[in-house]
């Protein structure tokens, strides 16, 4: 089977967050598959190409219908290891994909929409017809419309799209001036079963077009799956996932096993591995001496993150003094784009400068992440709403225990230490309901406890999270399944 993946972000050369490590993952299982895949970005000024092998151009003198105008581009192809990488440049827009940065830009809307187009145009000029086109987020939303809109008709007629849903706080809502930009009909595509969004009907929602316009469509956990169907969660897609429900399902992410092994890991001081545990105290060492933490009796709690409204802010900063105040030290990776909350936490750094078991780390570090991970016994995630979540499967990898919300994929993957009905063996962590403080104080005290009175225990949760199949063998399984029932139709 040919798939292209289409995305806006592939990890490690474009990641902001789950969405690269997904892209990345998923890829390189189905190469080992047997399947002929594909992986189509925009050709970012901040694409890292030190990883790709062979970058070079595939494709001139592509011609791009935008905004009653043809956008020249090149297209560049590259070898990611084993994976096939595309990048869509448009030579004669300068400065669209050249922004420092993936997204957060006033003009995301035109520019992934012209991106959209751009994918389609490719397949058709350079003769491709992809068995599967699989979709992610609100930046590709537009290519099932328009494959069912315009491309058919030019002969794409045996092309399926499977649409990923990573994160519903993100829709797309944008002006109906993008559909006639990108050469969509608004009469026809602005009607409330199509594109026009149920709670301003002056805007298109892509997200909601790609749902209904693609043949499968699924998000990335099971009770995330469920809880947009069924709760505010749906962040008003809610009915129209219900309309779709026939075609619609949840697929737990893996993680990349060879990417985030502890075992192979050349990103980490000391490799070990579960039968080699006690080597993981020297990771804690280097990870203590590089960021000057003193203490050497407390459990390391983590926090990697985006910081951000989904991911419970409130709640991890909550967890940041609750810990230190009941005998554990903090590491905080994360990423704000939010001012405010960018803010807030400078203030935190600040207010918690002097304190000798308290580093907070404001940026993006691919390489601290994984001492971190390595180094670290416990792992924070009080997220409002998690669609699947990676860093609990990352840390359970790595001997972390995790301390989380049961949301979304973090109740798919994280079973109680205590109150699971899971029997021991199977038990990885701590999970909390109730997204207070008094919610979260019970997970953590918990946590801290037993790694304070019962380190045989606390050692047993860890080695239980890295015994835990959580690589991409069984997930991929589920998708090629996916792309073959919908090769059925053809
Ligand atoms: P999301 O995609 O919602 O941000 P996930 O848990 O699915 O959350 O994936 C987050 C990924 O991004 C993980 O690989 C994590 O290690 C990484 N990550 C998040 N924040 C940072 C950061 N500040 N620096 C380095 N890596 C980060
Ligand atoms: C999104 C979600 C996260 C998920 C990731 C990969 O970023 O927020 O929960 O793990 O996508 O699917």
């Amino acid at each position: 089977m040919y798939i292209a993946l289409i995305s806006a972000e592939c990890a490690p050369i474009a990641k902001a967050g789950g969405l690269g490590d997904f892209v990345l993952g998923l890829a390189r299982e189905l190469v080992r598959c047997g399947e002929t895949v594909e992986i189509v970005l925009p050709y970012y000024d901040v694409l890292d190409i030190a990883p790709l092998a062979d970058l070079q151009v595939v494709y001139e003198q592509l011609r791009v219908p935008f905004h009653n105008e043809w956008i020249t581009c090149r297209v560049f192809g590259g070898k990611l290891t084993e994976v096939n990488c595309l990048f869509i440049d448009p030579q004669s827009v300068h400065g669209l994909f050249q922004r420092r940065r993936i997204y957060g830009e006033q003009d995301d809307a035109e520019r992934f929409a012209f991106f959209a187009r751009a994918v389609l145009e490719f397949m058709l000029q350079s003769g491709r017809q992809p068995d599967i086109l699989h979709c992610n987020d609100w930046q590709t939303g537009l290519i099932p419309v328009l494959l069912y809109e315009v491309y058919q008709a030019l002969g794409m007629n045996r092309t399926r799209v499977c649409y990923t849903l990573h994160n519903l706080g993100y829709q797309g809502r944008v002006s109906e001036t993008i559909l006639r930009q990108v050469g969509l009909d608004p009469q026809r595509v602005m009607t409330a079963d199509r594109l026009r969004d149920s709670q301003d009907g002056r805007l298109a929602n892509l997200l909601q077009g790609g749902i209904v316009y693609s043949n499968f469509v699924n998000t990335v956990s099971p009770r995330y799956a469920w809880e947009i169907q069924h709760t505010e969660q749906g962040m008003g897609l809610q009915p129209l996932l219900n309309t779709y429900a026939h075609k619609f399902g949840g697929v737990l992410n893996g993680i990349d096993e060879e990417i985030w092994n502890p075992e192979l890991d050349p990103l980490i001081p000391t490799n070990f591995g579960v039968e080699t545990l006690p080597r993981k105290a020297l990771n804690r060492q280097a990870l203590r001496s590089r960021l000057g933490l003193q203490t050497v009796d407390k459990p390391i709690m983590a926090i990697v993150t985006r910081l951000d409204y989904q991911k419970g802010v409130d709640l991890i900063a909550h967890g940041i003094h609750d810990t230190l105040a009941h005998g554990g030290q903090i590491v905080l990776l994360g990423t704000a784009l939010d001012p405010a909350i960018a803010a807030q936490f400078a203030q935190l750094k600040q207010d918690t400068a002097a304190n000798p078991d308290c580093h907070l780390e404001l940026g993006y570090d691919e390489t601290l992440a994984h001492l971190i991970y390595a180094g670290a016994d416990l792992m924070l995630i009080p997220s409002r709403y998690e669609p699947c979540g990676l860093t609990q499967m990352i840390a359970m990898k790595y001997g972390v225990v995790p301390v989380v919300r049961r949301a979304g994929g973090l109740a798919d993957t994280v079973f109680d230490a205590n109150y699971s009905d899971q029997p021991f063996e199977l038990r990885n962590g701590y999970v909390f309901d109730e997204l207070t403080a008094a919610g979260l104080e019970s997970a953590l005290r918990r946590a801290l406890g037993l790694w304070h009175g019962y380190p045989e225990y606390f050692w047993q949760l860890r080695v239980n999270g890295m015994r835990s199949d959580l690589s991409w063998r069984r997930p991929a399984q589920r998708y090629l399944a996916i792309y073959a029932q919908l090769r059925a139709t053809v």
